[in-house]
């Protein structure tokens, strides 16, 4: 990999996104490195949560790679649009919990790449936007997706019609950041909330995960359908019979499941 970082160490995975001299900006090569990646973690059980974060204290990703689309083709517009979406759903949809550690500028493709995370977690310097309209394009990532389901329609359309750039308080207050920690400490923060979440049913994450992710795409009656599901499907589980069990005997629950 050129672009990318990977140390895993207690179940957790930081995939550092690695081209600080265009500030993490996303070219062809880094989205298709992000993807075997992506794959590559999905079919890991000694993975149990990703961190993913950009290069330096600058910048998280500060976009697509503006450099390489100044002379692309509709064509291969459209074809690096296709390539995040497959990368960014492989992100999105992969069982381990995933976490955006937002270091910095999170702009265009970066806040749309944090977006497709489950948690933003932002240092205070960070800040998010969607500057596609003052280049002439439209967000191309799942900006004009992701980011109305986040934070609602209106708030979506007014930070692409108008490419402002938001803090890290004022994307906490919408909603777009889970929490918002000085930077020194985004990496341990993001790390313990890490140790919380491996600390339970991992397969439960994982199917909780599939359920919120699945209902929110679909109407009430069917995602409460698949909750029902699933639901049963964790009672096939150690994890199940362990939890309930420890708390019955008034112990710890050693949860491993995964
Ligand atoms: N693509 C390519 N290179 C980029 C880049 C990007 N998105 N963002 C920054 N860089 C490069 C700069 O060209 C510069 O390179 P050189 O040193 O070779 O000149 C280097 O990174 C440092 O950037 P700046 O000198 O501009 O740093 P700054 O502190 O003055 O400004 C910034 C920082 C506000 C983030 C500014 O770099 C900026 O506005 N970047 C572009 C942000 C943007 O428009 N992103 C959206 C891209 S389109 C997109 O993402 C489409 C989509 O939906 C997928």
């Amino acid at each position: 990999m050129n672009n990318l970082l990977m140390e895993i160490e207690n179940e957790v995975a930081v995939v550092t996104i690695n081209r600080p001299k265009s500030l993490n900006a996303l070219n062809s090569e880094t989205l298709s490195e992000l993807k075997a990646c992506f794959e590559d973690i999905e079919n890991r059980k000694d993975i149990k949560v990703v961190i993913l974060t950009g290069s330096g204290t600058k910048a998280f990703v500060a976009g697509a790679d503006i450099s390489e689309m100044v002379n692309a083709t509709p064509a291969e517009g459209r074809q690096m649009a296709l390539l995040a979406k497959d990368a960014f759903m492989k992100l999105e949809t992969m069982p381990q919990v995933t976490i955006a550690a937002v270091n910095g500028y999170a702009l265009g493709g970066g806040c749309e790449i944090s977006m497709a995370c489950d948690i933003r977690v932002a240092s205070d310097n960070a800040k998010f936007g969607q500057p596609e309209t003052g280049l002439g394009i439209l967000p191309g990532f799942g900006g004009t997706q992701r980011l109305a389901r986040l934070v609602g329609k209106g708030r979506a359309k007014e930070l692409i019609f108008t490419c402002d750039q938001i803090d890290a308080a004022e994307a906490y207050r919408i909603g777009l950041a889970n929490k918002v920690v000085p930077q020194a400490e985004l990496l341990d923060t993001c790390k313990a909330m890490a140790a919380k979440i491996i600390s339970k049913g991992s397969y439960a994450i994982s199917l909780a995960k599939q359920a919120i992710n699945t209902g929110m795409d679909t109407d009430l009656s069917s995602g409460l359908t698949l909750e029902a599901e699933l639901f049963g499907l964790s009672f096939a589980t150690h994890d199940k019979k362990e939890g309930m069990t420890a708390f019955l005997e008034k112990r710890k629950a050693d949860l491993t499941d995964f």
